[in-house]
């Protein structure tokens, strides 16, 4: 098995992210849904790996995030704990399991750390689910916020556009950051915002600011399926594709169907 592309091999945690950001050190972070990918972001020596409610895009084929169900969740975040050794792992809480109120939020939490065995937690929104965000924390569950272009409100907002162009939303999601950072969050993800408001929001958090779709951050997540190329209807101007798996995987299984039908495989040395 291929070693770690990474010098330190300690497992990530949140004091050592926040030493990242003080150090000026990028962090690097990108989705995993199953054990067998997981293992390989984790053996390329990524610093998070983010268990995504986006599983409900690209494994489950829904057109929002909004159906994943919480045993959804456990199930991958589960699959991909047993496959990585340093990486912080991060898993969505699914849409619903936080939003009711903070006694059923805390709950959830509980039910997903334990059945899981992820490291934290990820809630999207600002001061609408501040006192769930303050419970979860208080019972010793480290939680990532998300604000900007948070999926879970598609239906609200309408559109995928760009959020926070304008300035009253722009001053309420840097309160939101302000809020989130004080009530204890060890990180946040700012999504699919003008590049400026992310850097004004970088400067004045201490905690790592990850973003996608929002210009230079402390840090960069995206979701592994898009950044591999294995999603050719999704093309967002932000996004920058490392490799094209799609035409790969199409070449290799068109081979493999080739080699059935002509007797080519199994050869010689391909039998018992
Ligand atoms: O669910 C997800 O993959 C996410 C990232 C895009 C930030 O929340």
């Amino acid at each position: 098995m291929a070693g770690y592309l990474v010098e330190d091999e300690r497992k990530v945690t949140t004091h050592r992210l926040i030493e990242m950001k003080k150090q000026g050190r990028k962090i690097a972070m990108l989705t995993s849904y199953d054990y067998t990918m997981a293992q390989i972001v984790d053996q390329a020596g990524m610093d998070i790996i983010l268990v995504g409610d986006s599983a409900s895009n690209v494994m489950a084929g829904n057109l929002t995030t909004l159906p994943i169900t919480i045993d959804q969740m456990i199930y991958h975040a589960r699959s991909v704990a047993r496959g990585v050794k340093r990486a912080m792992i991060v898993c969505d809480m699914p849409f619903g399991t936080y939003q009711v109120n903070p006694t059923e939020a805390v709950k959830n939490a509980i039910r997903i750390m334990q059945e899981s065995g992820v490291d934290a937690l990820k809630l999207e929104g600002g001061v609408e689910i501040l006192d769930a965000v303050k419970l979860i924390l208080d019972a010793g569950i480290p939680v990532m916020g998300h604000l900007g272009l948070t999926p879970q409100s598609i239906h609200k907002f309408g559109t995928y556009a760009v959020r926070a162009k304008e300035e009253a939303e722009a001053a309420k999601l840097v309160s939101d950051a302000r809020a989130l950072e004080e009530a204890g969050c060890f990180a946040l993800v700012l999504e699919k915002i003008p590049a400026a408001l992310t850097a004004q929001v970088c400067r004045e958090l201490s905690i790592p600011v990850i973003g996608i779709g929002g210009g230079p951050a402390d840090g960069q997540v995206l979701v592994v399926h898009d950044m591999l190329g294995m999603n050719k209807g999704f093309s967002p101007k932000f996004l920058r594709r490392y490799a094209d798996l799609f035409s790969s995987i199409t070449d290799a299984v068109g081979q493999y169907i080739t080699d059935v039908k002509n007797g080519d495989f199994p050869n010689e040395n391909e039998r018992y």
